[in-house]
């Protein structure tokens, strides 16, 4: 069962022809097609669309389209491939083999696109996916401009999805965004980040804004402390390259934690879509003040990987992975105490972390509850059940859980802590989605909401970039300062045990 669409995303979005740049490469392969063919077995591609792959790779339709085939069986979780669907998919995909800064390879897109359009019968909307590296995203919006494809007129639309990272820093994010502006309109860029497409991640704002029970206790009055962990097992893979580049600050923490962290300390919006959601998200990041020299150096924690085990199996360290500098200085995790300065949140602490190669793949939110302002049970063990806590499984646990106390069975009245559970794989939750269908479909009807807007981009530089300029004068001297395997540098238990907390971690929906 392919996961059912979320409620209002039922007709097919308008006719377009599908563009992505990167044709050959992982993120197409991995995510994009299984996606795309997902939303067609949902009925949610425009009956009339096509797919046009550009990539360097030499080959022609024919060759695209036998990879593609090959590619669906192998990486898409939807199983059993339907054919019929697939075939109807294969046919309307087309490739033009070409190098993105030549002239000539936008030359023959114009032409190719022209032929589909007539022959297909598509109108005239056109999706462009740039799944290239970030030093080419400026330059495929330059060529677009030049042959006059990002102009929208009464015969369609023209949309650009950029993947992340949208910038290396606060000045390269400005320079790349006016230069897709010469080009662009801000409602044409899509600015993708592939966390806004899980199906949890969604939910936070239905769990918060469908239910009117917790709104009231959201809140410093009611929540002592929020925690957002990121834990991935896995290294660098064949990132290498990239990845020392940017480090887990630019990877994870400019855009996708702090979006999730948006998502949660966020006030209600006024409706679910376009710009009130990215309005009130905004907000959040803009009362994340940046920290000063001083408060980094107390509130921030980097580390690196060592050699170690994951699973049992010997992994190397940070260094010894390919296309790593054997001296690189680059964070594999990050630890950090925010303040969101505004009258919801002051003085409650918002712990992130976030690494590479530690002890398990996971992330989830911990929203913890202060205590009841009278203990009446369990006075002489205070210590031995903790407060409410409500955990948000994001992945790959997707579900929430909330802790509360209950008297235990018995003459006596003694406390356990029970858990409240909602486990989404008992919801229906279907296998097989990527997490870009919702994305790509709400770029195909036009719907910005889960896309981040410039401001939003432009506001998390401002708070990670000065982190980023300390960590750059003063290079961690101890690294690497974790093993593979592990939670991180013990430093990052200092740092939370300092605002008398510690991390949580919660393995399993009970
Ligand atoms: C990507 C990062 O954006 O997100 C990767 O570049 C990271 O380094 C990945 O591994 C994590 O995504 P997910 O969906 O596996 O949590």
């Amino acid at each position: 069962m392919v996961t059912p669409p979320p409620a209002g995303h039922d007709r097919p979005g308008d006719p377009c022809i599908i563009v992505i740049f990167g044709a050959s490469g992982d993120l197409t392969k991995r995510k994009l097609l299984p996606a795309l063919y997902n939303l067609k077995a949902l009925g949610l591609l425009p009956k009339d669309f096509a797919i046009l792959g550009v990539a360097v790779s030499p080959g022609d339709d024919q060759w695209f389209r036998d990879e593609i085939t090959s590619e669906i069986h192998e990486f898409s979780a939807h199983r059993p491939i339907d054919e019929t669907i697939w075939e109807e998919f294969r046919k309307r995909s087309f490739y033009i083999s070409g190098d993105l800064n030549s002239t000539a390879t936008f030359e023959k897109l114009k032409t190719v696109l022209e032929r589909v359009h007539g022959q297909l019968k598509i109108p005239g909307n056109i999706l462009f996916y740039l799944a290239v590296a970030p030093t080419l995203f400026s330059t495929v919006v330059r060529q677009l401009g030049a042959i006059g494809l990002t102009k929208e007129d009464e015969k369609g639309w023209r949309r650009v999805i950029v993947e992340k990272p949208f910038g290396h820093d606060l000045s390269s994010a400005r320079a790349l965004n006016n230069e897709l502006s010469q080009e662009l309109k801000e409602n044409q860029i899509y600015r993708i980040d592939h966390y806004l497409g899980k199906e949890t991640v969604q939910n936070i704002l239905v769990f918060r804004f469908g239910n009117s029970v917790f709104e009231p206790t959201w809140n410093r009055r009611y929540i002592e402390y929020v925690q957002v962990t990121v834990a991935e097992t896995l290294g660098v893979e064949l990132r290498g390259s990239y990845y020392d580049q940017a480090g887990a600050m630019r990877d994870m923490v400019q855009n996708h934690i702090l979006s999730v962290l948006a998502l949660i300390a966020m006030e209600p919006p006024s409706s679910i879509s376009g710009d009130s959601v990215r309005d009130e998200k905004l907000k959040v990041l803009e009362a994340i003040r940046p920290m000063s020299p001083e408060e980094i150096l107390s509130n921030t924690i980097r580390g690196q990987y060592g050699a170690g085990e994951i699973s049992g199996e010997a992994v190397p360290a940070y260094r010894r992975e390919p296309q790593v500098s054997l001296s690189s200085n680059t964070e594999t995790f990050v630890a950090l105490k925010l303040s969101v300065e505004n009258w919801r949140w002051a003085q409650v602490p918002f712990f992130i972390r976030t690494g590479k190669r530690l002890a398990a793949h996971t992330t989830q939110v911990v929203i913890g509850f202060r205590t009841v302002p009278l203990l009446l049970f369990g006075k002489n063990m205070p210590n031995h059940i903790p407060p409410n806590r409500l955990v948000l499984y994001i992945q790959p646990e997707e579900g929430i859980t909330l802790d509360i106390h209950a008297k235990r069975p018995g003459p006596k009245i003694t406390l356990a802590n029970v858990p409240l559970n909602f486990n989404y794989s008992e919801f229906g939750r279907g296998d097989g989605a990527t997490g870009y269908e919702t994305l790509l479909y709400d770029c195909i009807i036009g719907d910005p909401t889960l896309f981040h807007r410039y401001d939003s981009v432009d506001t998390s530089w401002q708070i990670v970039d000065p982190i980023l300029d300390v960590w750059q004068a003063l290079p961690a001297r101890d690294f690497p300062n974790y093993a593979a395997g592990s939670w991180g540098p013990e430093s990052s238990d200092r740092l939370i045990a300092k605002f008398g907390h510690q991390w949580h971690h919660y393995p399993k929906i009970s």
